[in-house]
This record gives C-alpha cells, sequence and structure tokens, in this order.
C-alpha cells in the first residue's frame, strides 16, 4: 500500500515505478500473490503483520522528519490494527518506544512493535534482500521477534535477535562506519596528491589487512544518496539530543562537502577561471545501476559549476533531458558524445560501467580540450592517455596524453 496512487497504479499494471535490476522480473514471477492498494482499509483490514518502509527524510534540522511513520501509526490506531508493526525505515532510537506508547495511549494494548532494520544497498536490493550478511530483529517481546524471524525462514544468514533501542542503533551506527570509512579514505586521497602517494595502493595495501577489509575503499567525490547523509546527519543530531557532541561524524559530514568541492578545484587548476568553459558530467546518479538522484554529488558539482560561470552539459544513461528539475541550467544529453562535443573538460561523476567501454579516443576528438576528472577513480588512466587525455583522478598520480602511437601514460611531475 502506497499513498502514492501513481506508483500504485503501476505497480498494479506491472511496471517498477524505480529502476532496480531484476524487479521488473520478480514481481512478475509473483503477480499472483501479491496486490497493491491505497487504502489503509483494504490494507488493514486483514493483515496480521505490517510492514512500515516509509520515507523517513531529514528535516532542517537533521533530525530525521518521522511524520510518515507517526501518519501510519494513526492509522493503525485507528483501525485498532494489525496486531504485530515492524519497522523497516530508519527511524532515530528510541522511536520504537514512542510508538508503543502512543498506541498504549490510544488504547491499542495489544498492539506489539519489532525493529527490523533494513540494509539492501539500492542497485543489488534483490540479492541483498535475499542473501543479506544479517538479519536483525529487536523485540519488546520473545515471541514477536519469533514471528517475524519466521518470516525469514529459508534465507541463510545470521540473525541477531536484540531490544528494539538496540535495533534502532545497529542500523545507524552501520551507516555511520561505511560513510566514516569513505571520507577516511578520501582524506589518504587528499594527502596523496599532496605527497605524490597513489591511493588505489595505499587502499589494497590497507584493505587486505583483515581488520580493515577492502570495502568501502574507494576514494572518491564522495557519498550520496537516500540513505548516508541523512542518516549521518540524524544519527549526529541523535547524540547532539542526548546532551552528546559526536565529533568524528560531524568530520565525515564535512569532508563529504569539502570532496565535492575539490573536483572545481581541480577544473580551475588547469583551465584558470571557469567563466564561459563548458563541463561535461558523465553520469548523474549517485551510484551506477539506479535512477536515484537523492543528495547526489552530481546537483551539488553541477550548482557550483554554474556559479562559476561555466556551462554545464551532461549525460546519464537513465536521467531524461533536455532539461531536469534538479538540474537547472544544465543541458542533458541522450548520449555521451553529445555532452562532450565542444567541451573545454569532462568530470566522471558516476561509475555506470558503460563509460569503461566508451570509444574515448572518439570522446577526445569531440573534446575542444581532452581533459578528464575521474571522480571515481573508475577509468585506467594508461587507456585515457593513450586516448590523448590529460587524465586527474583522486588521490591518483595525473597523466599526461602519450605521444601519438605509444600505449603508455606519461605521468606528470
Ligand atoms: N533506499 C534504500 O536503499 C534504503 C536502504 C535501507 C533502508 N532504507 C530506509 O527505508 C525507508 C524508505 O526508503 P525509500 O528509499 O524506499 O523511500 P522512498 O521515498 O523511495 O519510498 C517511500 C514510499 O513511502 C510512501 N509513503 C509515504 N508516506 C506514506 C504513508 N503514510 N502511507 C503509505 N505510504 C507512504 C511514499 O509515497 C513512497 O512511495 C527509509 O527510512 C530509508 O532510510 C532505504
Amino acid at each position: 500500500m502506497d499513498i502514492d496512487a501513481a506508483k500504485v497504479q503501476a505497480l498494479r499494471a506491472g511496471r517498477v515505478p524505480i529502476y532496480e535490476p531484476g524487479l521488473d522480473k520478480l514481481l512478475a514471477d509473483n503477480a499472483a500473490r501479491i496486490s497493491f492498494s491505497t487504502s489503509y482499509d483494504e490494507l488493514l483490514e486483514e493483515s496480521r503483520i505490517l510492514f512500515v518502509a516509509v520515507d523517513t527524510p531529514p528535516t532542517p534540522s537533521g533530525d530525521a522528519d518521522l511524520s510518515r511513520v507517526q501518519r501510519v501509526v494513526d492509522e493503525v490506531a485507528q483501525r485498532g490494527g494489525p496486531r504485530l508493526v515492524v519497522m523497516k525505515s530508519t527511524v532515530p532510537v528510541g522511536t520504537g518506544e514512542r510508538v508503543v506508547a502512543d498506541l498504549e495511549a490510544a488504547g491499542m494494548r495489544d498492539i506489539t512493535y519489532v525493529s527490523n532494520p533494513e540494509f539492501l544497498r539500492e542497485g543489488a536490493a534483490i540479492e541483498d534482500f535475499l542473501a543479506p550478511d544479517r538479519i536483525v530483529i529487536g523485540a519488546f517481546r520473545e515471541e514477536d521477534g519469533d514471528e517475524v524471524e519466521a518470516l525469514y525462514r529459508g534465507v541463510e544468514a545470521p540473525i541477531v535477535r536484540t531490544s528494539v533501542p538496540t535495533a534502532e542503533m545497529i542500523k545507524y551506527a552501520a551507516n555511520a562506519f561505511l560513510s566514516t570509512k569513505i571520507s577516511f579514505i578520501n582524506e589518504i586521497a587528499n594527502v596523496c596528491e599532496a605527497v605524490g602517494a597513489d591511493v588505489r595502493e595505499v587502499a589494497r595495501g590497507m584493505g587486505l589487512d583483515h581488520r580493515i577489509g577492502p570495502h568501502f575503499l574507494n576514494a572518491g567525490i564522495g557519498f550520496g544518496g537516500s540513505c548516508f547523509p541523512k542518516d549521518v546527519q540524524a544519527l549526529k543530531q541523535l547524540a547532539g539530543n542526548s546532551g552528546y557532541h559526536f565529533q568524528l561524524l560531524t568530520a565525515v559530514i564535512e569532508v563529504n562537502h569539502l570532496q565535492k568541492r575539490r573536483v572545481v578545484g581541480k577544473l580551475k587548476e588547469r583551465l584558470g577561471s571557469l567563466r564561459g568553459k563548458r563541463v561535461a558530467l558523465l553520469g548523474l546518479t549517485f551510484k551506477p545501476h539506479t535512477d536515484d538522484l537523492r543528495e547526489a554529488a552530481s546537483i551539488v558539482l553541477a550548482a557550483r559549476l554554474r556559479s562559476e560561470g561555466a556551462e554545464v552539459t551532461a549525460f546519464d544513461p537513465l536521467v531524461p533531458g533536455p532539461k531536469h528539475v534538479q538540474f537547472p541550467g544544465v543541458r542533458l544529453f541522450a548520449d555521451a558524445l553529445g555532452a562532450v562535443r565542444e567541451a573545454d573538460a569532462a568530470v566522471l561523476v558516476t561509475e555506470w560501467p558503460e563509460f569503461a567501454t566508451l570509444d574515448w579516443k572518439a570522446v577526445a576528438g569531440a573534446m575542444r580540450e581532452p581533459f578528464l576528472v575521474d571522480g571515481r577513480n573508475f577509468l585506467d588512466p594508461a587507456a585515457l592517455s593513450a586516448a590523448g587525455f590529460t587524465y586527474v583522478g583522486i588521490g591518483v598520480p595525473p597523466v599526461t596524453p602519450a605521444p601519438v602511437g605509444q600505449a603508455g601514460a606519461a605521468t606528470l611531475g
């Protein structure tokens, strides 16, 4: 059930309203045993267990906005059921206790509550849901936790049974830690640039230490998306509201903001003033395999470039053009070659696999100046050099165009 009638209509017609690999097939395969509705009456009439997965976006203060969750609780309280409410939305620690208190105050003593946070990644949602690293179940009463655990029978994963506040905290702590890892490697990358080291090799050398692990050590232009920025902010806010100043998270957030802006510095270093210069953005979504633009680095970057006086063009496989409300003043093209034509520089913002196989020689030929900032350290610098590019990554030695006929890359001083 969703309050968005257009989404429900699309789903009823067998169309998935977001881009998520494999989801359309999964929906089609299970069409006979899934139905969609916009009505709470219809939804709650015969339900025994209600999973709440509404959005919890940030408020201007950085706290999680629980108004949608509250609406669901009110609807449940009005109808006296279902018996068990399972919270999938990411909610601040203490929400479960407050929801139960609200329900009790409304005389709904028979409705119970379980926290079951979701850890899936957009773009790999199905795989993550069916083969998760763990399933976290926080319950006030043992038997409610058992009931939710039973729903996951057949899914091979460690089950973490805990209290409701602890389950709520696990979700925030996990996202805060992953964000910290990203901001950490981004700062290492920035130091690498200053001292002539290569962050990709540093990350490999670090990641082989099993205490550190190889994941989330790719330096780049910072994290975005619908979860990390809001969850880190919400945990910082939650700590602050409880009287604790979470200094580390303050730095994680600031480093992430600055990281997006460093790209502008790299462009200026090469091109001087950006006024009147044409800069092409390759990729706009916050990561590949999704059409999600929430908190995408591209939005900040495009706005910064525009305010520097640059002309900004862009291409993303899933963001249609030629105009988009999130990118005022930016011209969106239907292919990469269109976006880079006559550009003074290109910035790879999202590591869409198709950019790895782009005809970079043709791209270089189309540009006014074959200069590329690889915001994700995604491309092979030697190949870009061979294609005629001056290539700058994040925390990696820049390379100049290889002399004609040579495949290798010349490292800049
Ligand atoms: N997107 C992710 O990768 C991800 C991963 C883990 C956890 N989460 C958490 O899951 C929650 C949902 O995230 P999302 O990205 O799917 O958000 P979303 O905004 O894409 O989807 C939320 C949906 O809830 C609907 N909705 C809002 N209020 C409603 C109400 N009162 N009744 C019924 N439907 C209502 C909206 O119309 C929307 O379709 C958030 O708390 C998020 O932090 C998301």
